[in-house]
């Protein structure tokens, strides 16, 4: 079953870009990102913390998720609570910890059903999925990735501020990047495609030119 691997930074556009291709391709869509997500936000409603490895592992195993239009845990919508900047730190948090990265790999592969898959996240080509028919590496300035997720706080009627979502999007960056468990890496064999300025459409038109000119 062929898999697209895009992986990337925070806020690089990885979710819209993995999104509009599936939808392109008629193949399924796995947004790792949410399941670190959703084991942050379980840890959270139970007291778990970063610290406590065991816990935070068992809290991945057990995650009662169901994924569609909307995203559900423990049947409740938590669709918008997991993008909740709050979850998002401590998600990669609970990310850094091998235990949970374990815990979180056969529900990931688990996601490759016909007629393909696009997954997005920080290790699909590394990890995940190293055999991985095509691998994108999605990577665009700091300020424009900050740009562009306070423009859709701003849309969604929340305030935000640009310094600290710079601030909050450069100390988690470098987290993904210094961790010793997958951490942030280009795989050897990805292409590399900067979207600093580039709009949606002309990056999935990127990624459909490459899927294209090797199938
Ligand atoms: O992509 P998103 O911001 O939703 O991911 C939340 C956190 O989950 C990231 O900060 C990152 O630390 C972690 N993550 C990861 N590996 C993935 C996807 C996400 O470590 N494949």
């Amino acid at each position: 079953m062929p898999v697209i691997a895009i992986d990337g930074p925070t806020a690089s556009g990885k979710g819209t870009i993995a999104t509009r291709l599936a939808a392109e391709l008629g193949w399924h869509v796995l947004d790792s990102g949410a399941l670190y997500r959703l084991t942050a936000l379980a840890c959270l409603r139970r007291g778990i913390g970063a610290a406590d490895v065991a816990a935070a592992a068992a809290a991945a195993r057990g995650l009662d998720v169901r994924f569609g239009a909307r995203i559900y845990l423990e049947g409740e919508d938590v669709t918008d609570a997991i993008r909740d900047e709050a979850v998002g730190d401590l998600a990669s948090r609970v990310a850094a910890l091998q235990p949970v990265r374990d815990a979180l790999l056969a529900r990931q592969r688990a996601f490759r059903e016909p007629a393909g898959l696009v997954a997005d996240g920080r290790d699909m080509g590394t990890v995940v999925f190293p055999d991985a028919d095509l691998k994108v590496f999605l990577v665009a300035s700091a300020r424009a990735r900050a740009e562009r997720r306070y423009k859709q706080l701003i849309e969604k009627g929340f305030s935000a501020n640009l310094d600290t979502l710079l601030r909050d999007l450069e100390a988690r960056d470098a987290r993904d990047a210094q961790r010793a468990s997958a951490p942030l890496v280009a795989a050897p064999d990805a292409l590399k495609l900067d979207s600093s300025d580039l709009t949606i459409d002309q990056t999935v038109a990127q990624v459909l030119a490459w899927w294209r000119a090797r199938s």
